[in-house]
């Protein structure tokens, strides 16, 4: 039995129906699971991260568990405590930092470590920029024209489902066990790239503008607080995160090559009309 934290989500989506596929027995863990529509063969469970005790019925008598970072470090002996062995932790690229200046990173550096200071058996999953992210611009994709910050910062953006089959792997062998992997998609686009991309694909115009920064902080100090905006210029405007470099960790782990953006927006194609 493995359990799925973020099941709803667009990485433990693709956990749960992947391990479902395996015949692996899944609980899908969701705050709400009257509401929650997690993947047919999985069992879906009540939990709320942010209070561990919640965990103890869904984590009871499974083995390993898909854990999301920056929820409290307690859930970790919680886990133990209900027979769990093996943790697979998804962080991402920052967690490489060390930086904990950084309120990405300082999240992602801590569940590493509680995770490592557990004793229980792990791996850790760093996934760079998500192609999903590219939803963020659907009704600019809509109008025709994406107006989004950092014009020269590439990033080898993943598709979810690859993560997803990263962990997977993780969640069921041994040999995963002690490693970090660093995960990423075949190449790395700048922003102005995923545009072009989506216009080839799509089949109609759609033109990228860079966004100033002053202009870009206003509109995410709406959406998020201070710490997080400031994290995301120190990654991308004072360039401290580097998601560019390509890794073939997908293709190690998983015997196929990561998914390509084209292919990606090609598949979810219906959404952007
Ligand atoms: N986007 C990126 O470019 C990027 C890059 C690297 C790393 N990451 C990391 O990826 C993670 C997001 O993953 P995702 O995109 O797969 O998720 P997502 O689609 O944003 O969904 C969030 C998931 O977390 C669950 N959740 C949230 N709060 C919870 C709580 N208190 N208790 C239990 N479950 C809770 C939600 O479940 P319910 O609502 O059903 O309870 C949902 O399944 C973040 O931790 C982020 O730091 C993202």
């Amino acid at each position: 039995m493995i359990v799925v934290a973020g099941a709803t989500g667009n990485v433990g989506r693709e956990v749960t129906r992947l391990l479902v596929e395996a015949g692996e027995q899944v609980r899908a863990l969701t705050r709400d699971p009257a509401r929650a529509t997690v993947p047919t063969g999985a069992e879906a469970v009540a939990g709320d991260l942010n209070d561990p005790s919640s965990l103890a019925r869904a984590l009871a008598g499974t083995e390993a568990l898909f854990m999301l970072s920056g929820y409290p470090p307690e859930i970790f002996a919680e886990a133990e405590k209900a027979g769990v062995r093996r943790i697979v932790l998804m962080s991402g690229g920052s967690a490489e930092t060390g930086d904990r200046s950084n309120a990405v990173a300082q999240y992602m550096i801590d569940s590493e470590d509680a995770l490592r200071a557990s004793g229980l058996a792990w791996t850790m999953v760093r996934p760079r920029m998500f192609m999903t992210n590219t939803f963020q611009w659907l009704s600019q994709i809509k109008a025709g024209v994406v107006r989004a910050p950092w014009p020269q910062v590439p990033a080898a953006v993943i598709d979810p489902a690859d993560i997803a089959a990263v962990a997977a792997k993780a969640l069921v062998s041994a040999e995963h066990e002690g490693h970090a992997y660093p995960v990423t998609g075949p190449e790395a686009l700048r922003p102005g790239d995923r545009v072009r991309i989506l216009a080839e694909v799509l089949g109609r115009e759609i033109r990228y503008e860079a966004q100033p920064d002053d202009e870009a902080r206003a509109q995410m100090l709406a959406e998020m607080p201070e710490k997080y905006v400031d994290a995301f210029f120190s990654f991308y405007s004072g360039g401290k995160l580097d998601e560019a470099t390509v890794f073939p960790t997908v293709e190690e782990i998983t015997g196929r090559p990561p998914r390509t953006f084209a292919a990606w927006v090609r598949a979810n194609a219906e959404r952007f009309q």
